[in-house]
């Protein structure tokens, strides 16, 4: 597998976000924002019913190019901070940035175009059954309005680093488990994100597989792209070796 996370051309990419309206860099750029730090969260809480505090005045950073993970026991708020950066929730207090903009400023029509310019991997893949592992992953770059010959090279590209080209005709239940995670992690990487945020990617996997999900994860990153994946593996995020923030019921316990 060779990275091609950094080999991409990004002048093309931002082209082909420009070309369908997207407003990369743009949104509501604070002036507060830092330029080196992709994600700026501050006192960020979420209620979800009465009592039920799922985050408590969170405050975190994650760097531009940096490995993330977000650690912590079942319930302790990681899926709903995934889900307040994926803006599918929206925080009851406090702050969010990504790439410098105020999620709390977008419209609608914002909420689609920013969810483009970020990669997201599930626990369960959710790969599209009736569409092969090539249409599963060049659709993300269909939706962009990218060119026919680059979204076909593309996709080659990242199904090629994920080492799975010969399988781009297959459906997805003709794929292992481990393999239909590397098809989305194709699918997250395609259209180079600014931030890759995974769920639980190896939770249905066994640990070998949890390993080498972990390192397609690794070289992504050090193709330049920023991740952040959510874990209660101990054991994989001890082997990996990358900075943790652990929540525990919905606060920062550690931040290394
Ligand atoms: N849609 C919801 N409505 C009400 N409460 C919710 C909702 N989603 C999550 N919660 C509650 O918020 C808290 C945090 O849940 P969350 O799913 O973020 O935890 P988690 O760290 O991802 O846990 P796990 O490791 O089990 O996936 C839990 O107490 C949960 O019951
Ligand atoms: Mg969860």
């Amino acid at each position: 597998m060779r990275s091609c996370a950094a080999s991409w051309n990004a002048r093309e990419r931002r082209g082909a976000i420009l070309a369908a309206g997207c407003p990369t860099g743009a949104g509501t750029l604070s002036s507060a924002a830092r330029p080196n730090t992709v994600i700026e969260i501050d006192g960020l809480s979420k209620r979800y019913a009465r009592e039920v505090f799922a985050l408590h005045d969170v405050t975190m950073r994650v760097g531009r190019g940096e490995f993330a993970f977000l650690t912590g026991p079942s319930g302790a708020g990681k899926t709903t901070l995934l889900r307040i950066l994926l803006r599918q929730e929206v925080p009851t207090a406090g702050r969010v940035l990504v790439d410098g903009r105020d999620l709390a400023a977008l419209g609608p029509a914002d909420v689609q175009r920013y969810r483009r310019t970020l990669g997201f991997v599930f626990q369960d893949f959710k790969l599209i059954p009736r569409k092969t592992v090539f249409e599963n992953v060049i659709f993300a770059l269909r939706i962009l309005g990218v060119p026919d010959v680059q979204q076909r090279r593309r996709t080659f590209q990242v199904l090629k680093w994920v080492g799975l080209q010969h399988r781009a005709n297959a459906f997805p239940l003709e794929l292992s488990g481990g393999e239909q995670q590397r098809v989305a992690i194709a699918r997250a990487l395609v259209n180079e994100p600014v931030l890759v945020l995974a769920d639980e990617p190896t939770g249905n996997l066994d640990p070998d597989l949890a390993l080498e999900i972990m390192n397609l994860f690794r070289e992504m990153n050090a193709g330049g792209t920023t991740v952040l994946v959510a874990t209660h593996d101990r054991e994989l995020i001890h082997h990996v070796g990358r900075r943790t923030i652990a929540l525990d019921h919905g606060s920062v316990t550690e931040s290394a």
